[in-house]
């Protein structure tokens, strides 16, 4: 997406009750890795029910400078040609990964274990965002940063290791994106890469590791961590992916039905991945109504068609070590939360910081714009639920297409509707939440 492109302002406003069914976009996360992996695999990857947002184009880019073919066959269906692990080509232009922290974070750990040089760039908002977490144990692998912005920014040019060695590695923070860097490095190492986390975080990468051929370990480390081991060097082959609803897209509709009263909707094949699980169980902790139809499995992954209805919530405490399992969901629990009765204490929200804006910030401003009441202590959001919102703000998004999505969902159910400055983002990961939002019957425009 161009840093330049006109902002595009919308205006979500409250009417009757949301009903009927939709299914939300692929999942972000599962979408992004099947690229990545399919260009790391040998053969052909067959993606289906793939994310087309901006996120996914920009990995896909920079998948095909690197040297694999990638090609959409169809309506969300994709054909990974892969160039096998160490495999990659030396690009000839920067890889601009637009505002895709995941695509550009693990891009790096796959880059890490190929003899190529390569220049990792993105938007305003990834030009903002920590790299050193995931470029100081690449470097302990043998890849080198020849050249990186103050504080450790983007651009980074990223020299990959000849001859990759393989680390234990305990990450000093739950980061999905970080376990995956390294492991994506592990793979072109001799011998067995190790990562230990002590709270444990999304877990799409080891699966698909091993549905593609590799020898992935995953054993439990202390209360809530695990430790995962890849041997390096596998001949990984290429394998069908079927991509399920994402869970952290489906809380946007779902959040909206809870709180638009007499509302009564069904999202479609949502995933239930217990690592990606911890908004459902602090909104069923809230009182709300949502129930698991049709369990079944699609890809490797347990997925549910959700009934959600209205009805009101109640304030309550969100422990710390249920934030890897909900990070990206904290704006959108904040909006449950206003629509509550009583306190909610979410604990331990420090990794909001480094999101697509600071995304703590972000939400204290929403919030403070829109007549909610909420305090900031230390990691700790607090808000003052009143069962409804004033609204009546215009929210800045800072690039960040989870601060607009949460930004507009309040203004279904406030009493003043809600604007936001910059709508243009949501497309990085929910391409149609507009139409989507309005096929349900929301006021949106
Ligand atoms: C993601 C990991 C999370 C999450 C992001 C997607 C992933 O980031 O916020 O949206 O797909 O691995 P961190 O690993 O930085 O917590």
């Amino acid at each position: 997406m161009s840093q330049a492109a006109v902002a595009s302002p919308l205006t979500a406003r409250r009417t009757g009750p949301l009903t009927g069914r939709a299914r939300v976009p692929g999942d972000k996360s599962i979408s992004l890795r099947s690229l990545i992996l399919g260009a790391l695999a040998v053969g052909e990857t067959r993606i289906t029910g793939m994310l087309e947002g901006e996120d996914a184009f920009s990995t896909a880019n920079a998948m095909k400078a690197l040297g694999a073919t990638v090609e959409r066959t169809g309506e969300r269906a994709w054909r990974v040609l892969g160039v096998g692990v160490g495999g990659f080509a030396q690009p000839a232009a920067p890889l601009d990964f637009g505002n895709s922290g995941t695509g550009c974070r693990l891009s790096m750990g796959a880059v890490a274990g190929c003899p190529i040089t390569a220049t990792f760039d993105g938007d305003a908002s990834l030009r903002t965002r920590p790299m050193r977490r995931i470029l100081d144990p690449l470097e302990r692998m043998g890849a080198r940063v020849r050249d990186i912005k103050e504080g450790g920014r983007l651009p980074a040019v990223v020299q990959g290791a000849r001859d990759p060695m393989p680390i234990e590695y305990e990450a000093p923070v739950p980061s999905a994106q970080l376990k995956s860097a390294v492991l994506l490095a592990g793979l072109a190492a001799p011998g067995a890469t190790t990562v230990i986390e002590k709270e444990a975080t999304r877990d799409h990468t080891e699966k698909m590791l091993k549905h593609f051929g590799a020898n992935v370990r995953v054993t439990a480390f202390g209360q809530h961590g695990r430790r995962i081991t890849v041997e390096g060097q596998p001949e990984l082959e290429a394998a069908p992916v079927v991509v399920p609803a994402d869970p952290s897209s489906a809380a946007f509709p779902l959040v909206a039905a809870l709180i638009a009263p007499g509302s009564e909707i069904v999202l479609e094949g949502v995933m239930l991945n217990p690592l990606r699980a911890g908004l459902l169980t602090t909104l069923k902790e809230m009182g709300a109504s949502i129930e698991l139809l049709d369990q079944r499995n699609e890809g490797g992954e347990d997925v549910a068609d959700l009934l959600i209805k209205a009805g009101a919530l109640k304030g309550v405490d969100v422990p710390a070590e249920r934030a890897p399992t909900m990070i990206d969901e904290y704006p959108i629990l904040a909006i449950a939360a206003s629509f509550a009765e009583g306190e909610t204490r979410m604990r331990g929200l420090s990794e909001l910081r480094v999101k697509e804006s600071d995304r703590l910030e972000a939400t204290a401003a929403m919030l403070r714009g829109n007549g909610v009441e909420f305090a900031i202590e230390g990691d700790d959001l607090i808000v003052r639920g009143k069962g409804q919102a004033a609204g009546g703000g215009v929210v800045t998004t800072h690039m960040d297409h989870r601060i607009a999505m949460s930004a507009l969902v309040m203004g279904l159910g406030s009493a003043q509707p809600v604007s936001v400055d910059d709508a243009a983002f949501i497309a990085t990961s929910f391409p149609g939440f507009a139409e989507l939002m309005r096929g349900l019957g929301g006021d949106l425009s």
